[in-house]
């Protein structure tokens, strides 16, 4: 986004904080903004609106929203700026937010940005305590009006909200039942995507392969990727977050059909072992979760594999976590996302003894963190020689490098230029560390070594 300010025009900044679906829910907020003449700027100073878009999955998150609302206070007299707390900690704290940061105009759940436009207009009015915070929503925040920061990948949520309820958990409560979007209302917007530019697709929902077509024509999820992959100019699909309990072999044949179909899935195990994943409400076995994994270790194209894993969930013994390190080897993931467990309020385990002491999570997961690097850096190193298709997605002009990502999701980096960036290459592997590779261009006159990870 641009920062184009106008004289007169009024001006917002908007920080987000957390998942991919946070990030789009900005972008469609941004979008509504801009239709009421709201002009993006780079900073809070700048803003004359200030947005927090909110995470509360861990406690830390939720807590750093209202340490950067204390700065706040201080630095701007009451009234100078209109403030607004968006997302899951909006959902979560409802209205004491008013009480805990009194600078705070505006506060908004997910579930409830349908009605945005009608709760600016409150604000530009002068109302200073205006709430959207009901979850019985049954529609979808859709909007035409999405102003998307990435101008390759553009996300695109196809189910809302979550009816799961795994017992650490708090997305049910803050982001409401689980809804689908219709299959034409999804293609239609996939093929106008298109016609802005956009090469990649990143389909999102909190439960994507949840998804369950509300129109006649009743599509699978698998048929949904793969008439996605046939609409012309998408070159890259990738879908977001996957749920073990859903997972469904065609998932597999579809990508296997359909070249576009990124070789990559998100799978969150969150525990190798069966007690705890029974007491988290995941509805799958280990041996369960094993048998998926061997279904897309069958696919054709190698297909990199990533997982989010908790420790120190209520009750995890030494036992279990072995079980969790052990899945690590067994399952050779690519990349993990793992958290210390954080009890939330409202969820099924936040009345349940916070059992493990928390310097025992923190040896937890310095433990699983310090061996899935050498499971990746062994995985990557597998590559080098090889040659890949990246889209080139940034330029670090200190490094003059170029950042390329494959359709595993690996980044590449390889000297480069500016002018690279939204170009699909040919990268050869030249180096690997655990988290990215070093490469160099195939164009003809453009290679040159020396980049580093
Ligand atoms: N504590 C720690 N991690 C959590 N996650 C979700 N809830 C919690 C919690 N209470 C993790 C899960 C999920 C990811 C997005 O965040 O691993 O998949």
């Amino acid at each position: 986004m641009q920062d184009q300010t106008s004289p007169g025009a009024k001006t917002f900044y908007i920080e987000t904080f957390g998942c991919q679906m946070n990030v789009h829910d900005s972008e469609k907020v941004a979008g509504v903004l801009m239709a009421r003449g709201y002009k993006p700027v780079a900073g809070h100073e700048q803003a004359d609106l200030i947005l927090y878009n909110t995470c509360s999955i861990r406690e830390k998150a939720a807590q750093k929203v209202f340490s950067h609302l204390g700065t706040f206070k201080k630095k701007y007299r009451p009234g100078e700026k209109v403030i607004g707390v968006l997302g899951c900690v909006a959902q979560q704290e409802g209205e004491e937010i008013f009480e805990r940061a009194p600078q705070v105009s505006l506060v908004c759940g997910s579930a409830s940005y349908a009605r945005l436009p009608e709760l600016l207009d409150q604000v530009e009015t002068g109302n200073r305590r205006v709430m959207g915070l009901s979850l019985d929503t049954d529609e979808c925040f859709e909007t035409e009006l999405t102003g998307r920061e990435n101008p390759f990948r553009a996300y695109l949520t196809i189910v809302e909200g979550c009816d799961q309820r795994c017992a650490f958990c708090v997305v049910p409560m803050t982001r409401g039942p689980e809804r689908s979007r219709p299959s034409d209302r999804i293609l239609d917007e996939c093929r106008r995507l298109v016609d802005e530019g956009f090469t990649e697709i990143q389909l999102l929902g909190q439960i994507v392969n949840n998804w369950c077509d509300p129109a006649p024509v009743r599509l699978s999820f698998a048929e949904l990727l793969g008439r996605v992959a046939e609409i012309p100019g998408i070159r890259r699909v990738r879908f977001t977050t996957s749920h073990p309990r859903y997972f469904t072999p065609d998932i597999i044949e579809a990508i296997d059909a359909h070249p576009a179909l990124c070789d990559q899935i998100h799978l969150p195990v969150q525990c190798g072992s069966n007690a705890v994943l029974e007491r988290m409400g995941r509805h799958y076995t280990r041996e369960e979760y094993l048998e998926e994994i061997r279904c897309i270790r069958s696919a054709r194209r190698a297909i990199s594999i990533s997982t989010d894993i908790i420790v120190g969930f209520c009750g995890e013994t030494a036992q279990d976590f072995e079980e969790t390190l052990a899945l690590l080897e067994d399952v050779g993931y690519d990349q993990v996302f793992s958290f210390k467990y954080s009890p939330r309020p409202k969820t099924v385990a936040g009345n349940w003894e916070d059992s493990v002491p928390e310097e025992e999570k923190a040896r937890r997961l310095a433990v699983l963190q310090e061996r899935q690097r050498q499971i990746q850096l062994a995985r990557n190193q597998q590559w080098i020689g090889l040659t890949f298709e990246v889209l080139v997605e940034g330029f670090q002009p200190r490094l003059q490098q170029a950042v390329g990502r494959t359709t595993s999701n690996r980044t590449v980096n390889f000297s480069g230029r500016r002018e690279w960036v939204g170009r699909y290459m040919n990268v050869r592997v030249t180096a690997a560390g655990p988290n990215s590779l070093v490469g160099e261009s195939l164009e003809p006159g453009e290679s040159s070594p020396g980049a580093t990870t």
